[in-house]
């Protein structure tokens, strides 16, 4: 499973890229938003920014939803690096710019997938990856990992190579559920990353080790 970061803080970035492990990164506007960034040359710059950090894939999510609107941006996004996947929400404009996106050779990942119909719908236009809302599903009182298995079920049966890019990641134990049901991506906060470091009888067994070790030091 590829490990992305959630985030367009270049901090938190950086901070994941050093520990050799990330393999890209999602943005989206309200993550964008957070940042203070404003104007569009701020954002053409702060996805510029991105490119330069990490060598993976970086998505860059339109804010317009018709299918003219989003070409134009999309295009504009897909011209500042090769790595740059265009965000696209799941609505019927995204839809059809998905399948223009394919054909025209500029990689696309459908957001805000909340159902298996959706995510068959955006594999079939030709998406390179979907983003089931894990977290937000689990939040409003269904849980999130059984439409994670029924996508992977799903595009393995009908042989769609469109990932599946777990994203809305809440903790460390949902990027290991994840890995179980088979996601090809999961996109987390730098928290949930680094929560999978921990565990306390590490911490007490490695200060067992440094103590015996002064022994012979
Ligand atoms: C990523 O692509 C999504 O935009 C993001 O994971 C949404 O996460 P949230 O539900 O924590 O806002």
């Amino acid at each position: 499973m590829k490990f992305f970061i959630d985030t367009a803080n270049l901090d938190q970035i950086k901070e994941a890229q050093d520990l050799g492990i990330l393999d890209g990164v999602t943005t989206n506007p309200s993550l964008m938003a957070k940042e203070g960034i404003k104007g569009i040359d701020a954002v053409m710059k702060h996805y510029a920014d991105i490119c330069a950090i990490v060598d993976g894939d970086i998505s860059a999510e339109v804010v317009t939803t018709d299918f003219a609107t989003m070409i134009e941006e999309g295009k504009k996004f897909a011209a500042i690096n090769k790595n740059i996947v265009v965000k696209v929400p799941m609505i019927k404009d995204g839809i059809k710019a998905i399948k223009w996106f394919s054909d025209n050779g500029i990689r696309t990942n459908c957001t805000l997938i909340f159902s298996a119909g959706q995510a068959l719908l955006a594999a079939k236009a030709g998406a390179s990856y979907v983003s089931p809302f894990l977290g937000r599903i689990d939040d409003s009182g269904w849980d999130g990992m059984e439409l994670i298995y029924q996508i992977r079920g799903l595009f393995d049966i009908q042989g769609y190579k469109t990932e599946i890019l777990a994203a809305s990641i809440r903790s460390a134990l949902h990027i290991i559920k994840c890995a179980e049901a088979g996601a090809d991506v999961c996109t987390s906060p730098l928290e949930s990353i680094l929560g999978l470091l921990k565990h306390p009888l590490t911490d007490i067994g490695l200060a067992k080790f440094l103590e015996d070790a002064k022994k012979f030091a």
